[in-house]
């Protein structure tokens, strides 16, 4: 299923504390390597906003039609379900097809659904003095929803959040044909789970995405419905750990990264998008590759066709040339929605007002709930970082609550 070429980036650290706080080191290569090249994995690297913008827009320059790359490649990259693999013109048709599911009216009637979900998430940690909010509600919510919208039995959710997390995993060096292998049987198992809910709903549709995308037609062209269970395990692929990290993320910003914000969002719930646009900037980790289609030196020294580039995305975001004082979560902060997390250009993320409203509804609901929250006093950052596609990402986050 997967081809075997991946890229191994430069980052190094020896803890998940450093990981964690990976912007030190994104600092550090803004400053001293804004270009940056890997003899050993020939792979270019760039960390100013400007670059990193210009790789993820300019496919004449910065292909998606890669021979290597981290995220696995895709054995058969003619498959329309395909988005991340190609380029305009190709990629504009099957992403219109994708987005056929993705309109603002779709979003408009997702709303309640993804309320209702939840609801039922903040209601069941009634009664709790302390809370997990990663293992209640960032983590579950994304998946609930996605099966949810997908139209797949949510009672199904621990098995779709297992296939998930499996054929998500980062490859590490040592452990590759295993996790090859788990990967592959996770895409098998998965595949097969979905493949009959696809062609029963080809005979009964109804409103959700994969009815979406068995009706959607582009010039004559419809999805197979091959292409429909794939595209299907590549939204759950895009959108679940992406989410969860965003939630988790959100309450180490407001409750530590700058504590007196829950208080004044609690006051002000207006502000809450805007909040949710600085954690995607100042705390959400990202990075896309890209080949060099062409010899260039754009970025002044010479790069050769062939070879593979890095736009490290959440460089970019804390480059002082975009963003005054940048090291500074500031929720008021003008302009912040420049950021680049979602991407930019073709490729720019199709869920991102998805992940926005779930956000959105996510803290807006439980801040609503609870007047007072507080860290507990033996919190140790090191005892709550889990490896993760971003190196290090919260597993649990505990919080006193008050009503
Ligand atoms: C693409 C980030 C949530 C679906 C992308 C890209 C980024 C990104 C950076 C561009 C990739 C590239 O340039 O190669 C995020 C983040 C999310 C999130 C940070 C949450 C905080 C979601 C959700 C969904 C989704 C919830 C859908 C359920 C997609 C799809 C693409 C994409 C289909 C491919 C678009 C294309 O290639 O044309 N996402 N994403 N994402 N995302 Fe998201």
């Amino acid at each position: 299923q997967f081809g075997n070429v991946i890229i191994n980036d430069i980052a190094n650290f020896d803890s998940l504390e450093a990981a964690w706080d990976c912007f030190n080191w994104l600092k550090h290569m803004r400053e001293n390597h804004p270009v940056y090249y890997d003899p050993n994995e020939d792979v270019w690297n760039v960390f100013l906003y400007e670059d990193v913008k210009r790789v993820l827009h300019d496919h004449t320059l910065f292909t998606n039609k890669k021979k290597r790359s981290f995220i696995p490649i895709p054995r058969n990259l003619n498959n329309r379900s395909n988005l991340n693999f190609s380029d305009p013109p190709e990629h504009q048709k099957r992403r219109a097809l994708l987005a056929k599911a993705f309109t603002p009216r779709s979003l408009k009637d997702w709303e309640p659904r993804v309320q209702a979900i939840t609801d039922e998430l903040v209601d069941e940690m009634e009664g709790r003095r302390e809370i997990d909010i990663v293992q209640s509600l960032s983590i579950p919510l994304p998946v609930i929803v996605i099966a949810d919208l997908l139209g797949v039995p949510s009672k199904d959710r621990n098995i779709i959040k297992k296939w998930s997390d499996t054929l998500f995993y980062p490859y590490e060096q040592g452990s590759m044909d295993e996790i090859r292998r788990k990967k592959q049987q996770a895409h098998q198992e998965f595949f097969q789970y979905l493949y009959p809910i696809v062609l029963e709903k080809r005979h009964q549709l109804t409103d959700d995405i994969i009815s979406d995308l068995i009706r959607a037609e582009i010039d004559g062209e419809r999805l197979t419905d091959e292409e429909i269970v794939l595209s299907s395990i590549g939204l759950l692929g895009a959108g679940n750990e992406t989410t969860t990290q965003l939630i988790s993320n959100c309450f180490y910003c407001f409750l530590i990264d700058k504590p007196s914000t829950y208080k004044e969002l609690r006051e002000n719930h207006d502000l809450i998008p805007k909040a949710i646009e600085e954690v995607l900037r100042y705390r959400f980790f990202a990075k896309m590759d890209r080949e060099i289609a062409q010899d260039t030196n754009v970025f002044g020294p010479k790069m050769k066709k062939g070879q593979a580039i890095v736009a490290w995305i959440s460089a970019g975001n804390r480059d002082e040339r975009q963003f005054a004082s940048p090291e500074e979560f500031d929720i008021y902060r003008k302009g912040n929605q420049s950021h680049l997390t979602f991407g930019a250009g073709p490729h720019f993320c199709l869920g991102a007002p998805l992940a926005r409203m779930e956000a959105r509804i996510a803290l807006k609901t439980f801040i609503k709930r609870y007047s007072k929250v507080s860290i507990p006093k033996t919190f140790r950052l090191q005892d709550h970082l889990i490896k993760s596609v971003s190196y290090a990402s919260l597993k649990s986050f505990p919080l006193i609550v008050e009503k």
